[in-house]
């Protein structure tokens, strides 16, 4: 599932906001900065977020990257790798288009955490994991930690563990 691309929404009816309250809930949860639609199996292009900067819950749908522009590195992590953070360059700056709950359109001119949160959880809507953007040695690091954790632990399916999150260190 979280390989796939993700497909566009066509209808914002009831159950897509009572899903985004959903989501929101189990984001606040996590406790997460963002978590997209695939992530709890629903395959269509929308995440909820909240940077915590005092904006509150915001819901994106059929967001599309427009632009985007410098370098800028940052220690990411996500649940869906539960437990391991890299750093990991992507660009500074991006100009996001999408449509919100209401229907209306958006545009978002973000920098830095934000930029790079809404690239984070686009990738989750195009089947994009976080180990896709590691280089040889960082794999290796993730794979090794993967394996030890899996002969530790039993391996849990619940949605906490499949959420995702920016880290802060
Ligand atoms: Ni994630």
């Amino acid at each position: 599932m979280l390989r796939q691309r993700a497909d566009e929404v066509t209808d914002i009816d009831s159950r897509l906001v009572q899903l985004c309250d959903d989501m929101l809930e189990t984001m606040y949860e996590a406790p997460g900065l963002g978590l997209a639609a695939p992530q709890v199996g629903v395959q269509k292009r929308f995440f909820v977020y909240d940077l915590g900067a005092g904006d509150g819950s915001q819901v994106l749908i059929n967001p599309t990257i427009t632009e985007s522009d410098g370098e800028w590195e940052y220690y990411e992590g996500c649940l869906s790798v539960p437990g391991l953070g890299f750093d990991i360059v992507r660009p500074k700056t991006v100009h996001i288009t999408g449509v919100d709950l209401d229907g209306n359109e958006v545009s978002i001119e973000a920098d830095e955490l934000l930029a790079r949160l809404f690239q984070h959880e686009l990738d989750h809507l195009d089947g994009v994991l976080l180990l896709d953007h590691l280089d040889d040695d960082q794999r290796k690091e993730a794979k090794k930690a993967l394996r030890k954790r899996v002969m530790a632990e039993p391996v849990q399916e619940d949605l906490e563990t499949s959420g995702s999150f920016l880290k802060f260190r």
